[in-house]
């Protein structure tokens, strides 16, 4: 059974058609690339299944069972953690308190709870160590490089085990060691059996660490591929349109 299984996802804004009759499915242990071009859908479609906002129509199955999401929380708590294209950090805090945003660490003094900072701290720094980077949890976001903040907000995805790890564009903006960190934790993200949907225009990362290939043209699934049986040649041709589909 996959893990995720997206049917027919059709969403709508106004008059703009954003998606049409997507399928997808992910399994558990398996990255998914998912490519296209701008405009494509890609980001929506990442919303619709971090619960930013429903499909027009169209159904989502975790491990078989539709589920609704009304918030992101919901699909928090079915275990789906995502990085979105602009990272979704704020700025006026530091590293430790955007790991831990919306679920802050507390500690009981006598009558009173309280943010346990020493926690957060702590434990941020572990996640910072575990992806190598030297993001301090103590550091403003707001003075941090495109790398760093990719950092926080990765990090920020590690604190629950989630099942599903959404990664929108996360090696856009960042140095080429960076890049090398990002993809190495996408593959050890698989070999504990979580799931990736990593979208990306950088053609390289898709075939470095995805097994399957999904490419969106103007709102449309137009190919959905194993790694080992396209080529960078071809995808490029789906993504633009000058091979229809495959
Ligand atoms: N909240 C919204 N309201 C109205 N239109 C939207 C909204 N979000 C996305 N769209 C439109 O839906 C289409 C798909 O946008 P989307 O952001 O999903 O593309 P994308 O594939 O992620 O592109 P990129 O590679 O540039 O990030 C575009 O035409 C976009 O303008
Ligand atoms: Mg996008």
């Amino acid at each position: 059974m996959s893990l995720l299984e997206l049917n027919s996802i059709t969403k709508s804004f106004g008059a703009i058609h954003a998606l049409q009759g997507v399928d997808l499915e992910v399994s558990a242990g398996e990255a998914v690339g998912l490519m296209g071009d701008n405009g494509a859908g890609k980001s929506t479609l990442m919303k619709i299944i971090a619960g930013n906002f429903p499909p027009t129509e169209g159904a989502i199955r975790i491990e078989g069972n539709e589920v609704t999401f009304s918030q992101p929380l919901d699909a928090r708590e079915a275990g789906i953690e995502i990085v979105y294209q602009d990272l979704a950090l704020c700025d006026n805090l530091t590293a430790a308190a955007n790991v831990f945003l919306g679920r802050e660490a507390k500690k009981r003094i006598g009558p009173f709870k309280m943010l346990d900072y020493k926690t957060m701290y702590q434990k941020s720094g572990e996640l910072f160590a575990e992806l190598k980077s030297e993001t301090r949890p103590r550091d403003l976001v707001r003075q941090m490089s495109g790398g760093q903040r990719q950092a926080v907000a990765i990090a920020r995805t590690r604190l629950s085990d989630p099942k599903l790890v959404l990664m929108d564009e996360p090696t856009a903006a960042i140095s080429v060691r960076q890049v090398a960190e990002v993809l190495a934790l996408i593959k050890r993200l698989k070999e504990t059996g979580h799931a990736v949907i990593l979208v990306s225009h950088r053609m390289p990362d898709v075939f470095e660490v995805c097994d399957r290939v999904a490419v969106l043209r103007r709102g449309t699934k137009v190919a959905d591929k194993r790694i080992d049986e396209t080529s960078p040649e071809e995808v490029t041709g789906l993504i633009t349109g000058a091979i229809a589909a495959a």
